[in-house]
């Protein structure tokens, strides 16, 4: 049997870029601090045309190309996002509509920041079980459209950012060797968007209270993060027999520098064997890995034969892991 690797890769990021002294402008912090705390330099932010969907088929196009592959070769698109076009239909309805892929399955996935690798590992089960030869993940995020810009702790972190692979058969030892995917619901409230769902329906009293942004609960998130990537990355890599010497990169989700620092000295890891681009984009959940993944195939980062980690935390909580040789 094939295993079910990555074909192609795209990227589509909005054009405006909001620096840490933009934010300075907005809210009580500095460039030091958020320089200092996250390691974030700059975040892109979509303009008010730009959808969740519109990035996402940009980025499409560019994966497909990489694969040589076209919209009507795919069996299945996964998105994953937690920033939608709205609440119904699917994000992904809009997206296989505009690529033209007419014939395909399409759903989308909520995992927050964990939902490509979740999107990976449900694509390896339809590509290894012949249910699906080609699927397209998408990582998309609009999260400046839930961002409260008068609360410094979240306003720093997160920025929009959308990007995709395309998954299908290879060749062994090519491929995804092992994979694990969990979730913790008690710490549920640890980052959340409190209104706006069937909990609490809109209402003038919920907006005002400006409870249709997101809060979160940062330093408890970060412990909880530092220890969950750090033992699901070791899981994947027993699975697979495989030890961290043996890694030619890790990307782990670009969550805080400082939690990618943590996680890289307790996994034992020279720095040049982790990729982060945290500086560049900020926190993008789930699209924070593909957009990693993307930038390394295009640069030459990642070759033939490499052996990949990927890792990501996020609300839920999510966590989940993807070793893979590429
Ligand atoms: O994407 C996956 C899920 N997300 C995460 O995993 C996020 C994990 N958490 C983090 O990245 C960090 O906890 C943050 C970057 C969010 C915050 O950093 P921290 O070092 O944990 O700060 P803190 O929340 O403990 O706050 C320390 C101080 C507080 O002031 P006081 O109470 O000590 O006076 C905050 O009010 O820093 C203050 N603060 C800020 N100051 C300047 C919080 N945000 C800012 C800010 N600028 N933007």
């Amino acid at each position: 049997m094939d295993a079910a690797g990555i074909l192609g890769t795209g990227t589509a990021l909005p054009d405006r870029i909001v620096t840490n002294h933009d934010l300075e402008k907005m809210v009580e912090t500095s460039d030091r601090w958020i320089t200092e705390r996250t390691g974030i330099k700059e975040r892109r932010q979509a303009a008010p045309e730009e959808t969740t969907s519109a990035l996402s088929v940009k980025a499409s196009r560019k994966a497909l190309e990489m694969a040589g592959l076209t919209p009507q070769d795919l069996d299945l698109i996964i998105c994953s996002t937690i920033s939608p076009d709205m609440p119904l239909p699917s994000t992904a309805s809009f997206i296989q509509c505009e690529l033209g892929a007419p014939d395909c399955c399409a759903f989308d996935l909520a995992a927050a920041c964990s939902g490509f690798l979740f999107g990976m590992t449900v694509a390896e089960q339809f590509i290894k079980t012949g249910k699906a030869r080609h699927v397209l993940v998408i990582g998309a995020e609009l999260l400046s459209r839930y961002v409260d810009y008068q609360d410094r702790a979240t306003c720093v972190i997160f920025g929009d950012g959308v990007a995709a692979g395309v998954l299908g058969p290879v060749e062994s030892p090519s491929g995804i060797l092992a994979s694990e995917m969990h979730t913790n619901g008690m710490f549920a409230d640890h980052l959340f968007i409190p209104a706006g769902g069937t909990a609490r329906p809109a209402s003038c009293e919920t907006v005002q209270a400006r409870d249709h942004y997101i809060k979160m609960r940062g330093n408890e998130l970060f412990k909880v993060a530092v220890r969950s990537l750090e033992e699901v990355s070791r899981r994947v890599m027993q699975q697979a027999n495989v030890c961290a010497d043996q890694l030619s990169l890790f990307i782990p989700h670009q969550a805080n520098q400082r939690i990618t620092d943590a996680v890289q000295q307790r996994l034992g890891l020279p720095p040049e064997k982790v990729y982060t681009n945290i500086s560049r984009v900020g926190n993008t959940s789930s699209a924070s890995i593909p957009i990693c993944l993307d930038e390394c195939v295009r640069s030459g980062r990642i070759k033939k034969g490499d052996l990949i980690l990927l890792s990501a935390f996020g609300a839920g909580v999510t966590w989940g892991a993807v070793l893979m040789r590429w």
